[in-house]
Protein backbone atom coordinates (compact mmCIF):
# COMPACT_ATOMS: atom_id res chain seq x y z
CA UNK A 1 0.00 0.00 0.00
CA UNK A 2 1.30 3.66 -1.15
CA UNK A 3 1.78 5.93 1.58
CA UNK A 4 -0.77 8.71 2.33
CA UNK A 5 -0.18 12.28 1.59
CA UNK A 6 -1.78 15.35 1.94
CA UNK A 7 -0.48 18.73 -0.07
CA UNK A 8 -1.85 21.82 1.19
CA UNK A 9 -1.81 23.85 -2.32
CA UNK A 10 -2.38 23.36 -5.53
CA UNK A 11 1.24 22.59 -6.95
CA UNK A 12 2.20 22.09 -10.56
CA UNK A 13 1.34 19.24 -12.25
CA UNK A 14 4.76 17.77 -12.88
CA UNK A 15 5.21 17.93 -8.78
CA UNK A 16 2.25 16.11 -8.38
CA UNK A 17 2.87 13.74 -11.00
CA UNK A 18 6.32 12.60 -8.88
CA UNK A 19 4.57 12.42 -5.32
CA UNK A 20 1.60 10.30 -6.50
CA UNK A 21 4.87 8.02 -8.70
CA UNK A 22 4.89 6.84 -4.77
CA UNK A 23 1.94 8.12 -2.82
CA UNK A 24 -1.48 8.56 -2.47
CA UNK A 25 -2.27 12.15 -2.92
CA UNK A 26 -5.21 14.01 -1.33
CA UNK A 27 -4.62 17.99 -2.12
CA UNK A 28 -6.17 21.54 -1.06
CA UNK A 29 -7.20 22.63 -4.63
CA UNK A 30 -7.31 25.98 -4.16
CA UNK A 31 -3.94 28.09 -5.33
CA UNK A 32 -5.58 31.82 -3.42
CA UNK A 33 -7.57 30.47 -0.51
CA UNK A 34 -5.10 28.48 2.64
CA UNK A 35 -6.29 25.35 3.67
CA UNK A 36 -8.91 26.03 6.33
CA UNK A 37 -7.57 24.89 10.19
CA UNK A 38 -10.63 22.17 10.32
CA UNK A 39 -9.60 20.36 7.19
CA UNK A 40 -6.05 19.93 8.25
CA UNK A 41 -7.25 18.70 11.47
CA UNK A 42 -9.38 15.70 9.79
CA UNK A 43 -6.12 15.15 7.10
CA UNK A 44 -3.33 14.98 9.45
CA UNK A 45 -5.60 12.09 11.01
CA UNK A 46 -4.72 10.24 8.61
CA UNK A 47 -1.48 10.66 6.26
CA UNK A 48 1.96 9.90 6.98
CA UNK A 49 3.42 12.90 5.28
CA UNK A 50 2.56 16.50 4.79
CA UNK A 51 3.45 18.84 2.32
CA UNK A 52 3.07 22.53 3.77
CA UNK A 53 3.63 25.82 3.01
CA UNK A 54 4.46 28.84 5.31
CA UNK A 55 0.71 29.66 5.31
CA UNK A 56 0.30 26.66 7.69
CA UNK A 57 0.35 26.75 11.63
CA UNK A 58 1.88 23.44 12.25
CA UNK A 59 1.51 23.39 16.34
CA UNK A 60 1.33 20.58 19.01
CA UNK A 61 -2.56 20.53 19.09
CA UNK A 62 -2.04 19.91 15.19
CA UNK A 63 0.48 17.39 15.91
CA UNK A 64 -1.32 15.80 18.61
CA UNK A 65 -4.20 14.70 16.15
CA UNK A 66 -1.84 12.87 13.69
CA UNK A 67 -1.98 9.12 14.47
CA UNK A 68 0.55 7.64 11.40
CA UNK A 69 2.17 11.18 10.71
CA UNK A 70 6.10 10.48 9.33
CA UNK A 71 7.66 13.99 7.69
CA UNK A 72 6.19 17.78 7.73
CA UNK A 73 8.18 18.89 4.16
CA UNK A 74 7.71 22.55 4.16
CA UNK A 75 7.95 24.41 0.73
CA UNK A 76 10.11 27.48 2.12
CA UNK A 77 13.99 27.58 3.77
CA UNK A 78 11.56 29.15 6.80
CA UNK A 79 10.23 26.96 9.01
CA UNK A 80 9.15 28.78 11.66
CA UNK A 81 5.59 27.84 11.17
CA UNK A 82 6.35 24.36 12.54
CA UNK A 83 6.85 23.72 16.24
CA UNK A 84 10.21 21.55 15.54
CA UNK A 85 10.47 20.79 19.17
CA UNK A 86 6.58 18.92 18.97
CA UNK A 87 7.68 17.25 16.19
CA UNK A 88 10.77 15.89 17.36
CA UNK A 89 9.50 14.58 20.30
CA UNK A 90 6.51 12.71 18.26
CA UNK A 91 9.52 11.46 16.26
CA UNK A 92 8.28 13.74 13.18
CA UNK A 93 10.66 14.60 10.83
CA UNK A 94 10.51 18.09 9.40
CA UNK A 95 12.05 19.43 6.12
CA UNK A 96 12.81 23.07 4.28
CA UNK A 97 14.19 23.68 1.00
CA UNK A 98 17.46 25.85 1.56
CA UNK A 99 20.13 27.06 -1.35
CA UNK A 100 17.88 26.97 -3.98
CA UNK A 101 16.13 30.36 -3.50
CA UNK A 102 19.35 32.34 -1.71
CA UNK A 103 19.72 34.07 -5.64
CA UNK A 104 16.25 35.39 -6.61
CA UNK A 105 15.55 36.08 -2.66
CA UNK A 106 18.87 38.59 -2.54
CA UNK A 107 17.54 39.59 -5.91
CA UNK A 108 14.32 40.87 -4.49
CA UNK A 109 16.00 42.17 -1.39
CA UNK A 110 18.68 44.08 -3.68
CA UNK A 111 15.40 45.02 -5.39
CA UNK A 112 13.68 46.43 -2.45
CA UNK A 113 16.62 48.39 -1.40
CA UNK A 114 16.88 50.57 -4.82
CA UNK A 115 12.77 50.75 -4.96
CA UNK A 116 12.74 52.08 -1.23
CA UNK A 117 16.13 54.54 -1.79
CA UNK A 118 15.38 56.14 -4.90
CA UNK A 119 11.11 56.24 -4.13
CA UNK A 120 10.27 53.93 -7.09
CA UNK A 121 7.14 53.08 -6.13
CA UNK A 122 5.70 56.42 -4.85
CA UNK A 123 7.49 58.06 -8.03
CA UNK A 124 5.50 56.07 -10.53
CA UNK A 125 2.37 56.41 -8.58
CA UNK A 126 3.02 60.40 -9.02
CA UNK A 127 3.15 60.38 -12.74
CA UNK A 128 0.33 57.91 -13.33
CA UNK A 129 -1.42 60.55 -11.26
CA UNK A 130 -0.97 62.99 -13.34
CA UNK A 131 1.20 65.03 -10.83
CA UNK A 132 4.29 65.31 -12.84
CA UNK A 133 4.03 69.28 -14.09
CA UNK A 134 8.02 69.91 -14.40
CA UNK A 135 11.40 68.62 -13.66
CA UNK A 136 12.35 70.20 -10.37
CA UNK A 137 15.57 70.06 -8.48
CA UNK A 138 14.10 68.74 -5.43
CA UNK A 139 11.07 66.52 -6.43
CA UNK A 140 11.16 62.53 -5.60
CA UNK A 141 14.86 62.63 -3.91
CA UNK A 142 15.96 59.91 -2.72
CA UNK A 143 19.57 58.00 -0.96
CA UNK A 144 22.01 57.19 -3.11
CA UNK A 145 22.55 53.53 -3.03
CA UNK A 146 26.09 53.30 -5.06
CA UNK A 147 29.49 53.95 -2.17
CA UNK A 148 27.12 53.87 0.77
CA UNK A 149 26.97 51.27 4.06
CA UNK A 150 24.90 48.22 4.14
CA UNK A 151 24.62 46.57 7.62
CA UNK A 152 23.52 42.73 6.74
CA UNK A 153 22.24 41.24 10.12
CA UNK A 154 22.22 37.73 9.54
CA UNK A 155 25.22 36.43 7.08
CA UNK A 156 23.49 33.51 5.90
CA UNK A 157 23.78 31.92 2.48
CA UNK A 158 21.26 35.00 1.54
CA UNK A 159 23.25 37.49 3.65
CA UNK A 160 26.60 36.45 1.23
CA UNK A 161 24.62 36.64 -1.94
CA UNK A 162 23.69 40.40 -1.02
CA UNK A 163 26.83 41.02 0.40
CA UNK A 164 28.15 40.14 -3.19
CA UNK A 165 25.51 42.49 -5.54
CA UNK A 166 26.03 45.40 -2.50
CA UNK A 167 29.96 44.82 -3.84
CA UNK A 168 29.09 45.65 -7.25
CA UNK A 169 27.68 49.08 -5.85
CA UNK A 170 30.81 49.51 -4.18
CA UNK A 171 28.98 49.18 -1.00
CA UNK A 172 31.26 48.98 2.28
CA UNK A 173 29.73 46.23 3.99
CA UNK A 174 29.47 45.24 7.67
CA UNK A 175 27.61 41.72 9.02
CA UNK A 176 26.03 41.04 12.48
CA UNK A 177 25.88 37.23 13.06
CA UNK A 178 25.70 34.63 15.81
CA UNK A 179 28.56 33.77 14.82
CA UNK A 180 31.79 35.07 13.08
CA UNK A 181 32.03 34.21 9.26
CA UNK A 182 36.26 34.55 8.34
CA UNK A 183 35.76 33.35 5.05
CA UNK A 184 32.93 35.62 3.91
CA UNK A 185 35.48 38.05 5.56
CA UNK A 186 38.24 37.08 3.18
CA UNK A 187 36.06 36.18 -0.25
CA UNK A 188 33.69 39.24 0.11
CA UNK A 189 35.41 42.27 2.16
CA UNK A 190 32.89 42.33 4.62
CA UNK A 191 33.56 43.03 8.38
CA UNK A 192 32.21 41.86 11.51
CA UNK A 193 30.51 44.61 13.47
CA UNK A 194 28.69 44.28 16.75
CA UNK A 195 24.51 45.02 16.29
CA UNK A 196 24.20 49.22 17.69
CA UNK A 197 27.70 49.45 15.73
CA UNK A 198 26.21 48.18 12.66
CA UNK A 199 22.94 49.56 12.99
CA UNK A 200 24.93 53.32 14.05
CA UNK A 201 26.99 53.41 10.98
CA UNK A 202 24.68 51.46 8.36
CA UNK A 203 22.89 53.59 5.81
CA UNK A 204 21.12 50.67 4.74
CA UNK A 205 19.89 47.53 6.90
CA UNK A 206 18.59 44.54 5.58
CA UNK A 207 17.37 42.04 7.99
CA UNK A 208 18.39 38.43 6.71
CA UNK A 209 18.32 36.03 9.94
CA UNK A 210 15.95 33.15 10.30
CA UNK A 211 12.77 33.72 13.11
CA UNK A 212 13.75 32.18 16.28
CA UNK A 213 12.70 33.28 20.08
CA UNK A 214 15.52 34.68 20.13
CA UNK A 215 15.23 37.05 16.87
CA UNK A 216 11.56 37.96 18.11
CA UNK A 217 11.46 41.89 17.96
CA UNK A 218 15.42 42.16 17.33
CA UNK A 219 14.89 45.33 15.94
CA UNK A 220 12.97 47.86 18.34
CA UNK A 221 12.41 51.22 19.58
CA UNK A 222 15.78 50.94 20.93
CA UNK A 223 17.48 49.69 17.68
CA UNK A 224 15.84 52.28 15.76
CA UNK A 225 16.78 55.08 17.31
CA UNK A 226 20.52 53.76 16.89
CA UNK A 227 19.95 54.18 13.38
CA UNK A 228 20.84 57.18 11.07
CA UNK A 229 17.67 59.58 10.13
CA UNK A 230 18.75 59.04 6.59
CA UNK A 231 18.85 55.09 6.96
CA UNK A 232 16.62 52.99 5.70
CA UNK A 233 15.61 49.46 6.94
CA UNK A 234 14.99 46.04 4.21
CA UNK A 235 13.40 43.46 5.53
CA UNK A 236 12.70 40.17 3.47
CA UNK A 237 13.18 37.94 6.02
CA UNK A 238 9.61 37.55 8.32
CA UNK A 239 8.02 40.39 10.13
CA UNK A 240 8.43 38.92 13.94
CA UNK A 241 11.88 39.83 13.83
CA UNK A 242 10.63 43.89 13.81
CA UNK A 243 8.52 45.77 16.61
CA UNK A 244 6.16 46.98 13.60
CA UNK A 245 4.48 49.48 16.00
CA UNK A 246 7.91 51.02 17.27
CA UNK A 247 8.85 51.14 13.07
CA UNK A 248 6.01 53.05 12.60
CA UNK A 249 6.59 55.84 14.90
CA UNK A 250 10.16 56.08 14.21
CA UNK A 251 9.43 55.97 10.32
CA UNK A 252 6.49 58.56 11.51
CA UNK A 253 8.49 60.51 13.31
CA UNK A 254 10.97 60.37 10.55
CA UNK A 255 13.60 58.80 13.16
CA UNK A 256 14.99 56.54 9.62
CA UNK A 257 14.43 57.93 6.65
CA UNK A 258 12.88 54.56 5.04
CA UNK A 259 11.69 51.04 5.34
CA UNK A 260 11.27 48.19 2.42
CA UNK A 261 9.09 45.33 3.70
CA UNK A 262 8.51 42.43 1.98
CA UNK A 263 7.42 40.66 5.43
CA UNK A 264 4.85 41.14 7.88
CA UNK A 265 4.22 40.12 11.26
CA UNK A 266 0.37 39.16 10.17
CA UNK A 267 0.22 38.30 6.46
CA UNK A 268 -1.59 39.30 4.21
CA UNK A 269 -0.96 42.59 5.92
CA UNK A 270 -4.47 44.16 6.70
CA UNK A 271 -4.70 47.03 4.17
CA UNK A 272 -5.44 49.58 7.05
CA UNK A 273 -2.25 48.42 8.67
CA UNK A 274 -0.75 51.58 10.02
CA UNK A 275 2.38 50.97 8.16
CA UNK A 276 0.83 50.79 4.91
CA UNK A 277 -0.21 54.71 5.08
CA UNK A 278 3.08 55.92 5.36
CA UNK A 279 4.86 57.34 1.71
CA UNK A 280 8.28 56.09 3.15
CA UNK A 281 7.58 52.58 3.25
CA UNK A 282 7.54 50.09 0.35
CA UNK A 283 5.17 47.06 1.10
CA UNK A 284 5.59 43.45 -0.88
CA UNK A 285 3.14 40.47 -0.31
CA UNK A 286 5.92 38.22 0.11
CA UNK A 287 7.25 37.60 -3.13
CA UNK A 288 11.06 37.52 -2.20
CA UNK A 289 11.19 33.68 -3.96
CA UNK A 290 8.98 34.34 -6.34
CA UNK A 291 10.40 33.43 -9.79
CA UNK A 292 9.11 30.31 -11.55
CA UNK A 293 12.68 28.59 -11.78
CA UNK A 294 12.85 29.00 -7.82
CA UNK A 295 9.22 28.06 -7.15
CA UNK A 296 9.30 24.79 -9.51
CA UNK A 297 13.01 23.90 -7.88
CA UNK A 298 11.53 24.91 -4.23
CA UNK A 299 8.54 22.34 -4.92
CA UNK A 300 10.29 19.81 -6.34
CA UNK A 301 13.00 19.69 -3.59
CA UNK A 302 9.85 19.61 -1.42
CA UNK A 303 8.82 16.44 -2.66
CA UNK A 304 12.14 15.24 -3.06
CA UNK A 305 12.40 15.66 0.74
CA UNK A 306 9.12 13.83 1.38
CA UNK A 307 9.22 11.26 -0.45
CA UNK A 308 12.73 10.06 0.77
CA UNK A 309 11.22 10.25 4.00
CA UNK A 310 8.52 7.92 3.29
CA UNK A 311 10.93 5.63 1.94
CA UNK A 312 12.66 5.47 5.16
CA UNK A 313 16.02 7.36 3.92
CA UNK A 314 17.20 10.44 5.67
CA UNK A 315 15.76 13.44 3.64
CA UNK A 316 18.48 15.44 1.91
CA UNK A 317 17.05 18.74 4.45
CA UNK A 318 16.06 17.22 7.71
CA UNK A 319 16.01 19.87 10.03
CA UNK A 320 15.24 17.60 13.00
CA UNK A 321 17.93 15.28 13.47
CA UNK A 322 17.53 14.91 16.75
CA UNK A 323 14.57 12.29 15.89
CA UNK A 324 17.24 9.29 15.49
C1 LIG B 1 11.09 30.98 2.68
O1 LIG B 1 11.38 30.06 1.91
O2 LIG B 1 11.25 30.88 3.90
C2 LIG B 1 10.57 32.25 2.09
O3 LIG B 1 10.11 33.14 3.02
C3 LIG B 1 9.52 31.98 1.04
O4 LIG B 1 10.18 31.49 -0.05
Amino acid sequence: MKPKVFVTRKLPIEIIEKIKEVCDVSMWEEEEIPVPRNVLESQIQEVDGLFCLLTETIDKSLLDKAKNLKIISNMAVGYNNIDVEAATQRKIMVTNTPGVLTETTADLTFALLLATARRLIEASEYLRQGKWKTWSPMQLIGQDVFGATLGIIGMGRIGEAVARRAKGFDMKVLYYNRNRKPKAEQSLGVEYADLPELLQTSDFVCILTPYTPETRNLIGEKELKLMKKTAVLINTARGGIVDEEALFQALKKGEIWGAGLDVFEKEPVPVDHPLLTLPNVVALPHIGSASKKTRLRMANIAAENLIQGLQGKTPNNLVNPGIY
